[in-house]
């Protein structure tokens, strides 16, 4: 096949090189006449947001049968949490620490969308987000770079399958490559500023691990890094993730985003951003127009060289290959619609139950039998398009359970009462007096606060992620009731509500859970399943803590109450509401008996730590227990508390297990002062817990004993010695 595709480069004019390397959008199930002419004309190799079989079948027909060169198209949606069965929003599923989980979902996802003829996905989305001002922190697996890497490859192994020719496999996009997570104040789009050390140690890891797990493309941010573009990034694109990382797949342009180069302040006309980012190495330009406009000029100044383009064209023509494209160009849609066996709505209740949080719960958890009367009161009780959150594919709000449908059929000898009491961004009050009077009767009030889908995502940045509009006001009348609250958060963030967690008996986050949060909601509540989700994220106490992370690193004058020249604020505390890794269950776990094999440890030896874990509670659980390090002195300063790994363990009341991590010496090797990486001998402190709380951890420690003369021919450097 190989030589396949070398005949038709050399047959192809630069029009169709060009077209190759140009993604255009037809939208939903449509298409217009322009891009029915550019299909025949060999000018579009890719199409975005057109899905279905019909249609997907028809276009692909002109590409084979009336193009010159009879190359297959390449359908690229963003098959983020589902396609049409939904699932929860990454930032939810990020909260079940679980990868088989994170796998089985892309997996179904892949299997339904390649069979409306789907064969790229935009997702995963890998951005750390450590600012919740930041809508895109839905679409984001948290804050942390070992979570987010652990991610990453399940996603990928997810979506791709064993072979990208199955034709249920979906070729997996790692985006958006360059930090956009960073976003200047959490805002859209905006500038990025950020140490060489921050980009590597941060906002790349979890891109190595799509590309170490095969992800066969890779789109660029929107944003730049300190004055340079993703989309024109060199040192980004070619030496770190063609040259360091040998990733061979297809670099993919952000909708638009070659063409925005000339807003960014870096090409001056079309011709310059077509040879800035090719050169950079994006393969396809998604939107931008900026190839077919632009790469022309570029070559004809010499901007750019014909052997780019060639090379582009050679990585896509590769991809439509590892698709099969060549051979079934119309793959996974002769597939008969499984009939409706439920298994994917199962995975999508199973996914929504173990992505809710427990933030608190004074014991109003779980609900007692024989309640008579329960109020389900809040613009978000009765709200089935926002319970599947942003980027919902193809997914239909009437395919959503909601919150109040889901504690109907849950307890069925219990009147359940409904009121919205407000919009969920208005500032009409009128409704608080009915959510109040069906509040008054109730044994128990469920109150479901937050965003809708519309106030996260893409160019969904708040600077204030509180409760929008006239919730507050409801919920406070609610909570001056005077009865037990069990308050829901909707949202696709951590969203700042600090006296709601003082005066509410329970508080859970619920983020978007997808089409059956109402049941998994129910579900939990009710105590048919044990809340075990984790928060991939710190959760503010304030919008000034922002940005918030547990991997400070320390400074020379640590938090002392006393002290008024600590690090700290005047106004409110350092600390979170709640830190990374927090989550309550109706268990209650118990970690005793940290461990290691070893005291020391040389370059290329490994160690295992372990740690009993005994269920004291009334019912069986899941615990996730996190495992952290801190190199307390080292050349660079190091974060107080590094993730590196993190188990789930499931017991039965009064049982105990043991949860036992493996780690080799590669653990703790780190980017030294020059960036190049260095394992340094010394005291290793070591931390297994339930969440980043410090001070809630068990602690050890091991030593790091480097053998010099095995070393002499490694790539990492040693210090003998601390300093
Ligand atoms: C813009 C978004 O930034 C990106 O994530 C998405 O894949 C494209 N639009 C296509 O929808």
């Amino acid at each position: 096949m190989a030589k396949v595709i070398e005949a038709l480069l050399a047959a192809m004019t630069l029009e169709e090189k060009i077209g190759q390397l140009t993604m255009a959008e037809g939208s939903g199930h449509g298409t217009t006449r322009d891009v029915q002419s550019a299909i025949r004309e060999g000018r579009l190799g890719s199409l975005l947001n057109v899905h279905g079989s019909e249609i997907v079948r028809e276009l692909q027909r002109l590409a084979i049968e009336e193009t010159r060169l009879e190359i297959p198209l390449l359908f690229g949606l963003d098959v983020l949490h589902g396609h049409r069965t939904i699932f929860p929003i990454p930032l939810a599923e990020a909260a079940a620490f679980d990868p088989p989980l994170w796998e089985a979902t892309a997996r179904a996802a892949a299997a339904e969308a390649s069979r409306d003829g789907i064969m790229l996905t935009f997702a995963p989305m890998l951005d750390l987000a450590r600012d919740p001002r930041w809508g895109r922190i839905a679409e984001s697996p948290g804050e942390d770079p070992l979570l987010g890497s652990r991610f990453a490859s399940a996603k990928v192994r997810g979506f791709q399958g064993r072979s990208l020719s199955d034709p249920t496999s979906l070729a997996a996009t790692a985006k958006h490559i360059g930090a956009y997570g960073a976003v200047t104040a959490g805002r859209e789009y905006a500038s990025g500023d950020l140490s060489e050390r921050t980009l590597l140690e941060l906002h790349l890891p979890a891109f190595k691990a799509a590309a170490d797990a095969g992800v066969a493309a890779i789109m660029a941010a929107f944003t730049d890094i300190a004055g340079v573009p993703a989309h024109a990034n060199v040192t980004l694109l070619r030496k770190t993730l063609r040259c360091a990382w040998g990733f061979e797949g297809v670099v993919i342009s952000d909708y638009g985003a070659v063409a925005e180069l000339v807003p960014h302040g870096v090409a001056a006309d079309l011709a310059e951003a077509a040879a800035l980012a090719l050169t950079a190495g994006i393969d396809i330009d998604m939107m931008g127009d900026a190839y077919r406009r632009g790469l022309p000029a570029a070559l004809a100044r010499g901007l750019v060289g014909l052997e780019a383009v060639d090379a582009a064209v050679m990585r896509v023509l590769r991809l439509k290959e590892r698709l099969g494209l060549f051979d079934e160009p119309y793959r996974g849609l002769s597939r008969d619609a499984p009939a409706d066996d439920g298994l994917g709505r199962d995975l999508a209740r199973e996914a929504a139950r173990r992505s809710i949080v427990l933030l608190t719960n004074d014991g109003v958890l779980p609900l007692p039998p024989g309640l008579r009367r329960i109020a389900v009161v809040g613009p978000l009780a009765d709200a089935a398009r926002a319970m599947l959150g942003p980027w919902a594919a193809i997914g239909e709000g009437t395919d959503a359970t909601t919150i109040a449908d889901g504690l109907r059929l849950a307890l069925p000898d219990c009147v359940v009462d409904v009121s919205a009491g407000v919009s969920i961004a208005g500032s009409d009050t009128h409704g608080i007096a009915d959510a109040c009077r069906i509040a008054e009767t109730a044994d128990i009030v469920v109150l479901c606060l937050g965003e809708d889908e519309t106030m996260s995502g893409e160019a969904g940045s708040r600077a204030h992620p509180e409760l929008p509009g006239a919730q507050r006001i409801l919920a406070e009348a609610i909570l001056d009731l005077g009865k037990p609250v069990v308050a829901l958060i909707a949202s696709g963030r951590p969203l700042i509500v600090p006296w709601l967690v003082e005066r509410a008996s329970a508080v859970l986050a619920t983020w978007f859970l997808g089409q059956e949060a109402g049941h998994a909601i129910a579900d939990v509540l009710i105590g048919a399943a044990n809340p075990s989700g984790r928060l991939p994220v710190s959760w503010p106490r304030d919008v000034g803590q922002i940005p918030i992370f547990y991997a400070e690193r320390p400074t020379g004058r640590p938090e002392i109450a006393a002290n008024r020249f600590t690090s700290k604020y005047l106004d409110v505390p350092a600390t979170p509401q709640f830190p990374f890794g927090h989550g309550l269950s109706y268990s209650r776990f118990v970690l005793s008996g940290l461990r290691s094999t070893t005291t020391e440890i040389r370059r290329g030896q490994h160690i295992e730590i372990a740690v009993d874990v005994t269920n004291e509670g009334p019912v069986a659980g899941e615990e996730t227990v996190l495992f952290f390090i801190h190199d307390p002195v080292a050349s660079v300063a190091r974060p107080l508390l590094e993730l590196k790994d993190f188990a789930k363990i499931r017991l039965r009341p009064g049982e105990r297990g043991t949860v036992t991590f493996t780690l080799t010496s590669e653990a703790f090797i780190f980017a030294g002062r020059s960036l190049a990486p260095v394992l340094e001998v010394g005291e290793i402190e070591l931390f297994v817990g339930k969440s980043a709380d410090r001070g809630s951890l068990l602690r050890t420690s091991i030593r790091v004993i480097v053998a010099q003369d095995r070393l002499a021919d490694q790539p990492v450097s040693v210090r003998s010695d601390p300093v």
